[in-house]
């Protein structure tokens, strides 16, 4: 078996002259494992993928966002006055963003949102650079302030941007609750609140995926939390990360005129739709996924949010025929970006901000990443290996350059 994989992940040891024995693993790092870690782990076969030991569909169901991310903060969930203590300061946190970063706000050009929580992460960091420790209590107290306030600049860059105003946050109420009131400027129901604040348990940790990987990469350089976050933000955005659950919502509603066109549900078109788009050889965004091969098992949590809300039977149906035609296609299985592009539409947010609802629960898995891989830190600095020509030796333009 262990040749089999060798083989098949292209890793092997090789000796280059001169300079030693490498390990050679494979592009893309698939089946390379670089570091331990206690927060998270991802089972490929999507039935134990843990938060500290819990399941995550367990404490997706279950854990509202200050247990669950006291739990991948800390390691343990929180007993009553640890409770009270950390949903204050989340709270207290969440309200106090400092007026230089609105005023800053302010001043953004529409574009995507992604853009404003790096720039505000960034931001952040200079502010409370004053401030900055690698004590660990101290690191505590700003990764609390930085996955309080990250969510709010998002909501409020790109309210500013897109409806030139915003709403403040509001200490008094529940962070998830504010949240979502924050980003579609409404008041939401308890179950929208409940189904926004799941989402975010299920978004929190997700082992070493390639953002998670960038902040711990720079964490290892003792460059700050807030510039590791900053990079992390740059490594969600992309479509085959946390980009993917927009371009999925961005399909459902280029098949959903389709099928209008057609005159046929949505539920039946998409199966059509889909076959298509394979045939033309293009990537279904919210399928597929670099470990789970099976399952991925946030998926059933936010179904069983998708049901109880708007036209929740329809969209089931649709996913549910998306994934069957998938599976016999490619044998590919759904993620959670595809349910999330659902339910975010549900409770009617804005497309663009469906990749930073997924930094506003991420936050939380890398700033605790930040703090395991600072207080126990190796550099981390790969070898390449050159294949680039040899032996050119410079010259000047007038001669380099003569035909
Ligand atoms: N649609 C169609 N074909 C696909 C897809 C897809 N979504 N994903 C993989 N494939 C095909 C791929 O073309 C390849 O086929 P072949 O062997 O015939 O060339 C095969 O499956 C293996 O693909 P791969 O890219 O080598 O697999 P990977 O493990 O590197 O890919 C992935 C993982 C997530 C990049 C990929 O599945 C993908 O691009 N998915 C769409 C984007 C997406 O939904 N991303 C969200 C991931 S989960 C949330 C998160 O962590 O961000």
């Amino acid at each position: 078996m262990s040749s089999e994989l060798l083989k098949r992940v292209e890793c092997k040891l090789e000796e280059i002259p001169g300079l030693g024995t490498f390990i050679v693993v494979p592009k893309g790092l698939e089946q390379v494992i670089p570091d331990t870690t206690a927060i998270s782990g991802v089972d490929p076969k999507g039935e134990q993928t843990l938060y500290r030991g819990y399941t995550i569909e367990d404490l997706g169901m279950n854990a509202d966002f200050y247990e669950a991310a006291y739990l991948i903060s800390r390691g343990v969930l929180p007993c009553d006055e640890e409770y009270k203590e950390f949903k204050k300061k989340i709270d207290y946190w969440r309200g106090r963003v400092p007026e230089k970063v609105y005023d800053a706000l302010k001043t953004l050009p529409k574009t995507h949102p992604m853009y404003y929580g790096a720039y505000g992460a960034l931001l952040l960091g200079q502010i409370y650079a004053p401030e900055w420790s690698f004590d660990k209590d101290s690191l505590y107290e700003h990764q609390i302030r930085l996955s309080a306030q990250l969510p709010v600049i998002f909501a409020a860059a790109y309210n500013l941007a897109n409806h030139g105003t915003f709403v403040r946050p509001d200490s008094g109420v529940d962070h998830a609750w504010d949240l979502l009131r924050m980003i579609t400027m409404r008041e939401p129901t308890k179950l929208e609140a409940r189904a926004f604040e799941s989402s975010l348990v299920l978004y929190m940790d997700h082992g070493f995926n390639a953002s998670c990987f960038t902040v711990r990469v720079v964490a290892s350089t003792l460059s700050d939390m807030y510039s590791a976050i900053a990079a992390g933000i740059g490594a969600l955005k992309g479509p085959l990360h946390g980009g993917a659950n927009e371009e999925a919502m961005k399909m459902f509603l280029d098949a959903y005129k389709k099928a209008v066109e057609k005159g046929v549900p949505l539920e039946e078109y998409i199966v059509d739709y889909i076959k298509e788009r394979l045939a033309r050889k293009e990537r279904i965004m919210g399928f597929g996924h670099r470990v789970y091969k099976i399952k991925d098992p946030r998926t059933d949590v936010a179904a069983y949010f998708i049901r109880q809300l708007k036209d929740g039977e329809m969209w089931i149906k649709v996913l549910k025929n998306a994934e069957k035609v998938m599976w016999e296609s490619k044998k590919l299985p759904s993620n959670i970006d595809l349910y999330t592009a659902v339910l975010y539409y549900q409770l009617g947010i804005d497309i663009p901000l469906y990749t930073p609802i997924f930094a506003m629960g991420r936050v939380v898995g890398w700033t605790s990443h930040y703090i395991e891989q600072v207080l126990d830190n190796r550099l981390i600095r790969p070898t390449e290996k050159y294949v680039g020509p040899v032996g050119l030796k410079y010259q000047p333009m007038e001669v380099r350059c003569r035909r």
